[in-house]
């Protein structure tokens, strides 16, 4: 056990992978869904209220009557596909995380909402011109690769009629965190795991050219050690737009948030609609 933590004391590699699934592990996708679906926390979704007000401005910029197929990556458990839908929109929502594809087809199946959701990683859809908007929610884009970045948007541009759009939003440097480490113990099992656990947490910021930040998660239990690595990247309209230009975009929208507000330089979210 000793030498397996060891390990852990210095700075990892760039994109070092975790050792466990963060979005589809058993236990943590637990406290993933009661996150998002806590309407008042700004956690795993952001608080419902805002989701409200996000599809109400969505619904104006991208009509269901002109736009009515909507894709929505990374969908969770359905909470905008849900929204979407009552929009007017035909949606389909895709994730990674069983347990939230599981509680959103039950949703839909009740609520009769006709929604399709697809269990799956959005890095390896292959849709041709079927939707007239595609939704890629709450920063997703950032916790990407560069390399990840550019083989999504290059889907999503094929999965987007012509004139469709795409709706993202990221971080700016503003919410980058400063290098730290810490611990806790929990006595009664939480979060990371249902046993009692230690919890060894750091970031670490990288100087390389896609300035590339770590939140490293070590979970030491009496039985394992396992390591989560968020990777996250921040954005300035400037190094978003070098990114969707030369996809193919012909226009770019810029808002400080994706329910439409005004952009500005010390935002610490952008949203950007770009149209095909
Ligand atoms: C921060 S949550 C946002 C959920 C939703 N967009 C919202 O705003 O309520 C990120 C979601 O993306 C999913 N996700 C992350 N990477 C993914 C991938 N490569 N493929 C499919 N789903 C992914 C996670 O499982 C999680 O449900």
């Amino acid at each position: 056990m000793f030498n397996e933590l060891k390990k852990y004391l210095v700075k990892p590699g760039l994109y070092t992978p975790s050792t466990n699934n963060f979005w589809d592990d058993e236990h943590i996708s637990k406290g993933l869904l009661a996150a998002h679906l806590n309407p008042d926390w700004d956690a795993a979704s952001r608080k419902h209220k805002f989701l409200d007000q996000s599809v109400r401005w969505i619904r104006k910029i991208a009509p269901p009557a002109q736009y009515k197929f909507l894709l929505d990556l990374g969908c969770g458990p359905g909470l905008y596909a849900e929204r979407f839908s009552s929009a007017g929109y035909v949606v389909t929502g895709v994730d990674f995380s069983k347990r939230s594809i599981e509680y959103a087809k039950e949703q839909t199946l009740m609520k009769k909402s006709n929604i399709r959701y697809l269990y799956q990683n959005y890095l390896n859809i292959n849709f041709l011109e079927e939707f007239d908007v595609v939704t890629l929610i709450y920063c997703d884009y950032g916790a990407l690769s560069k390399t990840e970045r550019r083989q999504l948007l290059e889907k999503v541009y094929q999965a987007l009629k012509p004139n469709g759009k795409f709706i993202v939003d990221v971080f700016t440097p503003r919410m980058r965190n400063k290098e730290s480490r810490s611990w806790s113990y929990s006595a009664e099992g939480g979060f990371w795991s249902p046993e009692h656990h230690l919890c060894l947490e750091a970031v670490y910021q990288y100087d390389d050219e896609d300035e590339t930040e770590l939140r490293q998660v070590i979970v030491i239990t009496e039985e394992n050690v396992k390591c989560y690595n968020i990777w996250d990247h921040f954005f300035t309209k400037e190094k978003l737009l070098a990114e969707i230009e030369p996809i193919g975009f012909k226009s770019f929208e810029f808002y400080g948030d994706v329910a439409g507000k005004e952009f500005s330089e010390t935002g610490e979210t952008i949203c950007c609609v770009c149209t095909k």
